[in-house]
């Protein structure tokens, strides 16, 4: 839509109050008139004298009806009025007074050297009718600019004004009529803009809240089962039931169990939450993905081993130089080969992969359990999530481990997603920016 700006706006609306008035004083004028001229033009002149030359010549038909009658044609034709008095000041003869007529032409009638009478001509005022006619142009020219000024300027303040405070009470349905006035026209744009996040910014405000109430609620619910069956035991050790020492090393190992379930839990919880809140305050340096999957694969060996499962490096490419933190990038990692030990049945295997592609370090990490099903791949990196063979273990985990490891390598500036291969198991693969020739030559 074509806008004026609204400077322009105010110079029109003044040249058309100055306009108007004109405008109807000139047509005003050439309805009376027949003629744009505001002073005597010749042919009223012309009038004028044929007029007094008639009366003048038959000063003896003054008081003749017949005459009367001609001369009152006469005068309507030239859109004048006389007035004709004898000497002793009598009204003779008198056209009807009319409105607007202004004397214009008074003299005597001398005949033989004796005033015979007096004659008064009138013609109309050409101001009068005019000047109203201009007064009512100005009227109508300020009832115009006022009913474009509300269109135009006050009816959107008002509803932006209307809009903000719908703003403030959370409501986001506000519509903005659109102003032919560039000033008004940017600040509804950027208002409409302003709208448009805050909403976006609201939803994602409710749904984080929504996020952090399940969360608490689903933490509440993962501590107090170990804590219920921690206290059980501990009664149970207090009042004695655990009479052999046999059955009292059982107790102690599950309540020692019980409180590494929650040490790992506390810990998981702790570690997510250090990631969303610190995640500018990495403790960055020049890392080899190469050396922090190794070193991962290491760490979980043990484990791999006593379900005999064989962890192989395939495609391993060296030099995969990102900048990281080797901790937190070794704790995401251990935990996708932890997920793939526990998802692993005995004898299979684990592949891992790490390459370079354009600018990023790859690497994949395939199991050959039954993979993750349609629910899980959906949900797998909601914290607490649990897939249901997880849950049902006793000795499963909280279902932190791949929102931890997704937020980790997010940090970094990569992602981390979860399918199936296409010949079954489990598949993970996430990708880091390789490290910048700049960010090399700093260390960092
Ligand atoms: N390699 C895998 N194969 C099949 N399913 C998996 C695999 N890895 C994860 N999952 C599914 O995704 C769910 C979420 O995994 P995640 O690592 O976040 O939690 P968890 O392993 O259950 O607990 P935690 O890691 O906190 O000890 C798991 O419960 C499981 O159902
Ligand atoms: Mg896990």
């Amino acid at each position: 839509m074509k806008t004026i700006r609204i400077r322009k706006f105010t110079m029109l609306s003044l040249f058309f109050i100055f306009l108007m008035p004109w405008i109807f004083l000139v047509v005003a004028h050439f309805v009376e008139t027949k003629t744009f001229r505001f002073e005597m033009t010749d042919s009223q002149q012309n009038n004028l004298d044929e007029t007094i030359q008639l009366i003048e010549a038959n000063s003896e038909n003054w008081t003749d009806p017949a005459w009367q009658n001609q001369l009152n044609h006469h005068l309507q034709k030239m859109n004048m009025g006389v007035s004709i008095f004898s000497e002793a000041n009598k009204v003779i003869y008198q056209t009807s007074a009319k409105q607007g007529f202004k004397e214009t032409e008074e003299f005597s009638v001398i005949q033989d050297g004796n005033v015979i009478g007096r004659v008064a001509i009138y013609q109309s005022n050409s101001r009068v009718i005019p000047m109203i006619a201009a007064f009512t142009g100005l009227i109508i020219a300020f009832l115009i600019i006022g009913l474009a000024m509300k269109r135009l300027i006050i009816n959107p303040l008002e509803q932006l004004s209307l809009g903000a405070r719908k703003l403030s009470k959370e409501d986001f349905n506000v519509k903005l009529p659109s102003s032919r006035i560039t000033e008004i026209a940017e600040v509804r744009n950027g208002f409409q803009v302003m709208v448009a996040e805050l909403k976006e910014s609201f939803q994602k405000q409710v749904e984080l809240e929504d996020e952090r109430r399940f969360l608490i609620a689903a933490v509440a619910h993962d501590l107090r089962t170990p804590l219920f069956a921690l206290r059980g035991y501990l009664d149970g050790l207090e009042q004695g039931i655990a009479q052999s020492p046999e059955k009292m090393a059982k107790y102690v190992a599950v309540c020692k169990e019980k409180s590494a379930q929650l040490d790992r839990l506390v810990e998981d919880l702790f570690t997510l939450t250090k990631a969303e809140t610190f995640e500018k305050k990495l403790n960055k340096k020049m890392v080899d993905l190469s050396q922090v999957l190794k070193q991962s694969i290491h760490t979980l060996r043990p484990l791999a081993q006593q379900k005999n499962i064989h962890i192989v490096e395939s495609a391993f490419e060296h030099n995969c130089i990102i900048s990281g933190d080797p901790y937190l990038l070794e704790r995401a990692i251990n935990n996708l080969l932890d997920n793939a030990v526990r998802h692993t049945p005995g004898s299979g295997e684990i592949v891992v992969q790490c390459y370079k592609d354009v600018d990023q370090a790859i690497f994949t990490v395939r199991d050959t359990g039954k993979g993750f099903s349609a629910e899980e791949l959906r949900r797998a990196f909601e914290p607490l999530y649990r897939g249901e063979v997880s849950r049902s273990r006793s000795t499963g985990g909280a279902g932190l481990g791949l929102a931890i490891s997704k937020r980790i390598i997010r940090q970094h500036g990569g992602d981390l997603t979860a399918g199936n291969h296409p010949d079954g198991g489990a598949l993970l693969k996430g990708w880091i920016p390789l490290a910048k020739t700049s960010q090399l030559l700093e260390g960092i």
